[in-house]
This record gives C-alpha cells, structure tokens and sequence, in this order.
C-alpha cells in the first residue's frame, strides 16, 4: 500500500448527503485491490461502520485519517468488507437437492470440474466432496472419485488460510448429514479435520470474481452463494455473465436460496429448481 494524502472533506455524521463516504470509498479503491464499486453501498457502509466503531472514528474523514496514520488498517478493513460467514452444508435443503439431482448426472458426464467461488474457509468445497464422496461410496465406486477436481477460490487471504489448514471449530458442522460426519471429517479434539479422501479433491486458490480469469475452463458445476448478494446490479450481471463463459455447456450452477438469475443473463440458464436457484446453462 502507498503512502496517499489526507482526504479533505467535512467530518459530518455518516447517512448525512456529502459525508465523506464516497471520497472514503475512493480512497479505499485507490489503495487496495479491492473493487468497492462493484458492491451494495448499504453493506460498504455497514461494513466500514465495524472498522469506525472499532477504532472510535466517528466520521468518514475521521476513518480515513486512521487509514492514513495507520496503514495496517487496510489489512482490518479488508477483512470487514469480506463477510466471511460459512459453515458445512449451509442451507442444507440446496445440499440435498444437488445430492439428488446434480451429482448423479454429474457423475455420468465422466471427469468433472467443480468452482466453489466465494468459497470463504472452504466448508462449502469440502461439502461439495462430500456428496461425490457420498454417492461414489453408495454405488462402491470410490476409485472413480479421482476423476472429480474442486477448486475453491476467494478474495479473501485469511480464509484461504483456514481453507489450507482444515481444522473446523464443532458448530461449522451443525448441517452436515450425521452420517457424513465421522468418516469424512475426523475429530480432533475440540475440532474436526477433513478426511485425506476429500482433500485430494479439494484445491485452493486466490482469485477476485470480478478481476481475475476463472481459476479453469469448462465447469461443469460452478457454486457461488451468499456472494452475489453483496454486489449492485451491474456487477451481479457481469459476475453470471462471466460464469456462463467458465461453464462447460449443460453444466450447472448452484446459487442457493437468496440469489438469483436476473437481467441479461436470464436468457444464458434454465432453472432446475426455481427455489434453490440451481440452473443449468443452456446456450
Ligand atoms: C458469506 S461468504 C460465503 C461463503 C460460502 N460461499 C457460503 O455460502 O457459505 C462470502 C465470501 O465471498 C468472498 N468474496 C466477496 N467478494 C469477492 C470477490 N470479488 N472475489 C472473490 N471472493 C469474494 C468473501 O471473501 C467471502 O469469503
């Protein structure tokens, strides 16, 4: 991060018209790689208030004068402005539904190629193993699940961290299947790892959804939840637009329950189901 000069602007209490939030944003920009105008600005706002309150700013300017004295801060910023809230088959109902319709035809498509983005600390990748896991192990086809490659990907450096070590606190599993759990994910102690079998499926990498290339080509299953939320309207569009191209053709894409396909590229997905927002691409 460069050195960057004092942003001039009035210290008026954030909410308030020309409160210094757009120069702050511009800032912020400016000194990290982080895209903030791709994003909702009521979560910018939200969630640059957790870095204020924390260090007792009580105005954008003022927040921007800690960035200035402090460059660390960034690192903490970036850190708040990456909601990184995850567990093991989160939303377990959109789990079920791809163990019964998208794993098995999947399965039948030969090597498969899977993209959890936005992937966080990984429980959703490990998730996603455990379903091939699962159904290789039902029809004693357990051999075959080298042929199966995720790649998560993230913005976020410390998540990908947690990702690579895979030790997870008890309550991430509260959703897993209870069958799943001992044979997958061993305990260790106060924690639980990731079976030797699912990370040999598993690999991490730092990627930006909206900057970088996808980490491969030719998916046939991209998951992206509890991601999209959190960008405006334009970058949601060009962020589906960009997975349609990284899509092998009629492979699928998991949204989950609170997004969804909207705008021009409605037209690129068919809905395999409406509630769990899964689709298949279509052109
Ligand atoms: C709320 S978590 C979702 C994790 C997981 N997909 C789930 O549903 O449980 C959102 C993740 O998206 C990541 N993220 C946000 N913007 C991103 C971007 N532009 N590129 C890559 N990852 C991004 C954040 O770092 C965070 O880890």
């Amino acid at each position: 991060m460069t050195p960057h000069a004092r942003v001039p602007v009035p210290a008026v209490p954030p909410g308030t018209a020309d409160d210094g939030f757009t120069a702050l944003v511009a800032k912020i920009t400016a000194e990290t790689s982080f895209g903030c105008s791709s994003y909702k600005e009521r979560c910018l706002r939200r969630r640059i208030a957790v870095r204020m309150r924390a260090r007792s700013a009580e105005s954008y300017p003022a927040y921007a004068q800690v960035l200035d004295s402090d460059t660390g801060e960034y690192l903490r910023l970036l850190d708040a402005l990456t909601v990184n809230v995850t567990r093991f088959f989160r939303d377990r109902v959109t789990f079920d539904l791809m163990a019964a319709q998208v794993i098995p035809a999947l399965w039948q498509r030969g090597a498969t190629r899977v993209w959890s983005a936005g992937t966080a600390s990984g429980e959703e990748a490990y998730s996603v193993a455990a379903l091939f896991h699962q159904h290789a192990h039902a029809r004693g086809e357990e051999e075959a699940l080298a042929r199966v490659r995720i790649t998560g990907t993230d913005i976020d450096r410390a998540s990908l961290d947690a990702a690579h070590r895979a030790c997870y606190a008890l309550h991430a599993f509260a959703e897993m299947p209870p069958e799943l759990l001992d044979p997958l994910f061993p305990a260790l102690g106060e924690s639980r790892g990731v079976s030797p079998a699912l990370r040999a499926m598993v690999r991490f990498e730092r990627g930006d959804l909206l900057r970088d290339p996808p980490p491969a080509a030719g998916f046939d299953l991209i998951v992206c939840r509890n991601v999209i939320i959190y960008l405006g309207q334009a970058a949601q569009e060009e962020l589906l637009l960009r997975f349609h191209r990284a899509l092998a053709p009629g492979g699928f894409l998991v949204l989950g329950r609170v997004e969804t396909v909207l705008g021009a590229p409605r037209r690129l997905f068919a809905p395999v189901s409406t509630r769990e927002r899964v689709y298949r691409r279509v052109a």
